[in-house]
């Protein structure tokens, strides 16, 4: 993809929405300014809303999937990286659409494979624990080539199922999935929209709503994406939000079965103990604290940060009921 190409604007090319912030000169942000993205992925209309000068979305059909990705994204090899993964049959991957409580799942099965019961997890955050197959290595996001992550590999993926490379399926790999109340997941990806320099998102709720459902949002469309890990739940663990909040315990024990890991009752209650909300937002190598002091996250803090709310039904503050029917019917219409 370094072929062929295009480059973006500068950050001189102002998107004009009404409270158009600075940006925030960080070395994340510096790192945005020579954007160039192959000729085969279809540019999406600019959204003023978008207040980071310098983001452009684009759009390429792979595997029967509108895939969707920042230009941040695609000026990196993208394509190249993702078809240069080869999955190994004791890689564990957890996917998700993003805000559906993906961080929630992955330490708990990071502690489950660790045999972690305590306060701590590990010596190292999340990312570094855990990295994201589609996000080529980076600094700023202090993540590590997969290759350089010893066996088992805890692997972290928005991916669509549709996109997943054929050696995820046919090496064995163990694929977990985390799905959320569709208006919760949207309400949640609002904010960290708004939190994050790569967007800096200042539209309003409902237009972000929209673009949720017109499928406009890294990784694509919401409902594909859901259905695509649902439909093969013979091989995948599907799990989902509101189950990591009712019954936490049984979680832990499903994931434990599924990866054929032995706990004892004290190990669950022990994982349990150190996973809630509070316990993660106070830990340092789980509430993505580093995001604001590189500079990936604004620094004010204003959102409440990767772990904001952390609740089931936050979409009451931001749906009237006729909003919550009509988005509800949509997520109903079969895809
Ligand atoms: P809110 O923005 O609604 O608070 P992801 O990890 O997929 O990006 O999802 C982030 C969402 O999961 C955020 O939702 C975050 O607060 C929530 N979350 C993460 N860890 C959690 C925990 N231990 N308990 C409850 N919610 C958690």
């Amino acid at each position: 993809m370094e072929g062929d190409s295009k480059t973006q604007p500068k950050s001189d090319d102002k998107m004009g929405a009404a409270d158009h912030l600075e940006l925030e000169r960080t070395s994340f942000t510096e790192s945005l300014t020579e954007m160039v993205v192959a000729d085969d992925w279809e540019p999406i209309p600019a959204d003023p809303n978008y207040t980071n000068p310098l983001v452009r979305f684009y759009r390429k059909r792979i595997n029967g999937y509108d895939h969707i990705a920042p230009n941040f994204f695609l000026v990196q090899g993208y394509e190249k990286h993702l078809a240069g993964f080869q999955a190994r049959p004791s890689d564990i991957i957890v996917a998700s659409f993003p805000k559906s409580g993906t961080t929630w799942l992955q330490e708990l099965v990071w502690r489950v494979v660790h045999g972690e019961t305590g306060v701590s997890s590990g010596d190292a955050t999340l990312e570094y624990r855990f990295p994201t197959l589609e996000f080529p290595p980076s600094p700023i996001m202090n993540m590590r080539p997969l290759e350089d992550v010893p066996e088992p590999r805890l692997i972290k993926s928005h991916l669509p199922y549709q996109m997943l490379s054929e050696s995820v399926l046919s090496s064995g790999a163990k694929v977990l999935y985390v799905s959320r109340d569709a208006r919760d997941a949207c309400v949640s990806a609002y904010h960290w929209s708004r939190m994050v320099n790569l967007y800096v998102y200042r539209g309003t709720f409902p237009e972000f709503r929209e673009r949720f459902t017109r499928g406009l949002l890294f990784p694509g469309p919401y409902k594909e994406h859901v259905k695509g890990y649902l439909d093969h739940a013979d091989t995948v663990l599907c799990l989902t939000y509101e189950q990591l909040h009712s019954d936490r315990a049984e979680a832990v024990r499903k994931i434990a079965a599924f990866l054929g890991r032995m706990l004892t009752d004290a190990d669950v209650e022990g994982i349990v103990a150190n996973t809630g909300f509070a316990a993660m937002k106070a830990n340092p190598n789980t509430n993505f604290h580093q995001w604001h002091e590189k500079g990936f996250a604004r620094k004010d803090q204003e959102e409440g940060g990767q772990l904001r709310k952390g609740v089931v039904g936050d979409w009451r503050n931001y749906f009237t009921e006729a909003e919550s029917d009509a988005f509800m019917k949509w997520r109903n219409e079969p895809v």
